[in-house]
């Protein structure tokens, strides 16, 4: 799929609107992966998200992107807050979908994205869309990479991550 640069600007202008957001500034106290935070974590998957849907012609792009932006955006550190540590996993996509529609009115398909990100987690919530797979697919990768990095390799790249994650299309 070839973007026109009109198509290219309006996903870097959504992808800059969230990236500088004050609510969304909240995601670097949320630790996650070993050293890494859930900001450049979320970041990152929108990254890939959009690469590949490009690549492989699929999928609404501003749907993905948005979905892909907050579907980690629950806001609670699991590890300090005990009540929420147990059902982690299961629970933090609805959570995650619910604060993304209070605080930025995300549509029903794309909170149906969010939701469906932990599957097969969440067995019930299969990601039936185009999009819904890509960004689940995304996360995975990226939170996969994340996982095998030592804490001290991430420490080190932690400025280079930043800067990875200034653009939507480098
Ligand atoms: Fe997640
Ligand atoms: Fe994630």
């Amino acid at each position: 799929m070839k973007l026109t640069l009109e198509e290219k600007q309006s996903l870097e202008d959504i992808y800059q609107d969230f990236l500088h957001n004050e609510k969304i500034q909240q995601m670097k106290e949320v630790p996650m992966h070993r050293g890494s935070n859930c900001y450049v974590h979320s970041f990152k998957v929108a990254k890939l998200a959009i690469k590949r849907a490009i690549r492989h012609k699929k999928g609404n792009l501003k749907q993905i992107l948005i979905a892909s932006i907050l579907h980690d955006y629950y806001l609670y550190d699991w590890r300090v807050e005990k009540d929420k540590r147990k059902k982690h996993l299961s629970r933090h996509p609805s959570i995650a979908a619910e604060n993304a529609y209070k605080d930025f009115f995300i549509d029903e398909r794309i909170q149906r994205i969010i939701k469906a990100h932990m599957w097969p987690v969440n067995f019930r919530t299969f990601p039936n869309t185009k999009e819904a797979r890509i960004v689940t697919l995304a996360d995975k990768t990226i939170a996969f990479k994340e996982a095998m990095c030592s804490k001290k390799y991430k420490a080190k790249r932690m400025a280079l991550y930043y800067q990875s994650i200034q653009q939507l299309f480098l």
